[in-house]
């Protein structure tokens, strides 16, 4: 059997976070290359997206430009067929609390259904960033709160123009 040499970190990120990037940043260690797979997610639990999804690839190839081994990519349709579609043999993705833990296996165990040769794996989210999600960054942002401690600066001036 050979080593996987490219793994993808899917996900919505509307917007990127740092707890986002620090997943990114762990999973360019464990694998030569890596692409982050930005979802269309188009009516995720019956409501659209705060940013498009042109606006949230451009927003993470920002944040990631110093990380030699990764690109960004936008994907529509199942996560299995853009892996295959990519020659990716993994999935990285983050742990927070245990609530996470039953959404993330569901997702494993659908994956693996439709693809048993892609390997999810999941590291767990640095204790400083245990908190954040993408949901209550817009949150905060949307009530003008200062964000600048969660996301990097081209965020934070992204969500400020949206929210203003
Ligand atoms: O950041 P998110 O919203 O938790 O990411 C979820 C995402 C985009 C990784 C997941 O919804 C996904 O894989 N969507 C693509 C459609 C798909 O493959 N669904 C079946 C597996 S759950």
């Amino acid at each position: 059997m050979s080593s996987i040499e490219h793994a993808l970190v899917p996900g919505t990120f509307d917007p990127i976070t740092f707890g986002h990037i620090d997943v990114v940043r762990r999973a360019s260690r464990l694998f030569p290359r890596v692409t982050v797979a930005v979802a269309e997610s188009l009516g995720k639990n019956g409501v659209g997206t705060v940013f498009t999804l042109d606006e949230r690839v451009e927003m993470a190839s920002r944040a990631l430009s110093d990380i030699d081994n990764v690109s960004v990519l936008p994907f529509t349709g199942l996560l299995v067929d853009f892996a295959r579609e990519q020659h990716a043999g993994a999935v990285v993705k983050g742990l927070r609390a245990m609530t996470d833990f039953e959404y993330e296996l569901q997702q494993a165990e659908l994956n693996y259904r439709l693809d048993a040769e892609l390997e999810s794996i999941y590291v767990m989210s640095s204790p400083q960033y245990g908190y954040l999600s993408s949901s209550v960054v817009r949150q905060i942002a949307s009530f003008g709160g200062d964000v600048s401690d969660f996301v990097p600066a081209c965020v934070v001036g992204a969500l400020r123009d949206r929210f203003r």
